[in-house]
């Protein structure tokens, strides 16, 4: 059995990072196509490096674009690796432009696709990302739902077939990584702060990155919460940090570059809180036990915010500052994760291999 995994932004590194090592212990050969929709060195290289995710077989270089043209010219230049290869299937994940292009390709080349994170909605179709989802999940042979709601949101679409939970390959390595952290991990000492008593920070979305007025609350509510503030900066909101003058003369926001994922998990499991537009941070920040607030007025991952661990506060500087003083809740943490994510996505793909002979 031959797969192709097409990935291109940072979080499909990590969900990639989970799957591929099991893909080769059942025997699948698996081929790594790398978009480059992420590209800078520690947006992308630093991923492959730690993971030890295996070198791609092919990277299309598409860089950064508007949606449509990203997305069009990953099509472009995908489509003929597709043709070359003739894979089995196709795995996409999460809701990246990269997640759409390997759909939309495979889709309409016949070729089974299987997509990891199927089913989560937001509900908000202003954001690129629920689009991409949703038509994903529209053109998927294999959804690979992370949970109950999320499968049941599947079915209140009509997609009844192919469907299986398997769990959340990210809730996986999060749990993993964060039980092998030393109890001291040197980046909190680079960064300059101290277990429990600074706030991690993200943002990059367009909805919350691309509009001044926006991030200039977003930063002013930061200053007024009388802890430290250390914002890993996504190369897209770098600019406007520094026009605002954050990291200088006393102020309390340290900016630093985007940070690795095991750096990333020590600074989500030592943090007071977190406050992020991020998707994944908020299922991190739960599986770790940290309160969240985020930067938007929805979350695809709901669980979260029905057990209270992460809150809603859009951008408001008066929300997001009184929101990130609430204490921890006293309710369980919504995911579990028994390591097994990775296992059932792909005794589930043999399964189909096996029953009716081509995975098809
Ligand atoms: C993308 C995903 C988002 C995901 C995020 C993870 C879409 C629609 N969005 O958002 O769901 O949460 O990745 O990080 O696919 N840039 C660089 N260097 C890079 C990559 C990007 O400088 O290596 C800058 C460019 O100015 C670019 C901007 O960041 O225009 C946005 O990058 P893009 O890939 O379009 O989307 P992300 O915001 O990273």
């Amino acid at each position: 059995m031959r797969t192709i995994t097409v990935v291109g932004a940072r979080p499909q590194f990590v969900k990639a990072a989970v799957l591929a090592p099991m893909l080769a212990r059942f025997g699948i050969a698996d081929s790594i196509v790398h978009t480059g929709q992420h590209y800078d060195r520690n947006m992308s290289d630093v991923f492959f490096d730690e993971l030890e995710i295996p070198e791609p077989a092919y990277t299309l270089g598409v860089g950064s674009a508007s949606q449509g043209v990203q997305t069009g010219e990953m099509m472009c230049r995908l489509e003929p690796v597709l043709i070359k290869e003739q894979p089995d299937c196709v795995i996409v994940y999460g809701d990246t432009n990269t997640t759409l292009a390997g759909a939309m390709v495979s889709a309409k080349l016949c070729i089974p696709l299987a997509h990891v994170e199927a089913g989560c909605r937001s509900f908000d179709r202003a954001m690129p990302e629920e689009v991409n989802r949703v038509l994903t999940d529209h053109v998927s042979t294999f959804l690979f739902a992370p949970t109950e709601v999320a499968a049941a949101n599947l079915y209140a679409e009509g997609i009844r077939q192919g469907v299986h939970v398997v769990g959340d390959v990210t809730i996986d390595l999060a749990h993993a990584t964060a039980e092998r952290l030393p109890v001291q991990p040197e980046i909190l000492a680079r960064l300059g702060v101290r277990r429990g008593v600074y706030a991690f920070v993200t943002v990059h979305r367009a909805s919350t990155a691309n509009d001044v007025i926006v991030f200039e609350r977003i930063v002013d509510a930061l200053r007024r919460l009388g802890m430290p503030v250390i914002f890993a900066a996504h190369p897209r909101v770098r600019p406007m940090l520094d026009a605002l003058g954050a990291g200088v003369n006393g102020d309390p926001i340290r900016v630093t570059d985007p940070l690795s994922y095991v750096e990333t998990i020590a600074m989500v499991k030592n943090a007071r809180v977190v406050i992020t537009d991020s998707g994944g941070l908020q299922k991190e920040a739960a599986v770790l036990g940290v309160p969240c607030v985020t930067l938007r007025s929805s979350t695809e991952w709901v669980e979260t915010v029905r057990s209270g661990w992460n809150v809603l506060a859009g951008t408001d500087p008066n929300a997001i500052v009184s929101l990130a003083h609430r204490p921890a809740p006293d309710t369980p943490l919504p995911y579990v994760s028994d390591g097994r994510t990775a296992e059932r996505i792909v005794s589930a793909l043999i399964g189909a291999r096996n029953v009716i002979g081509n995975i098809a």
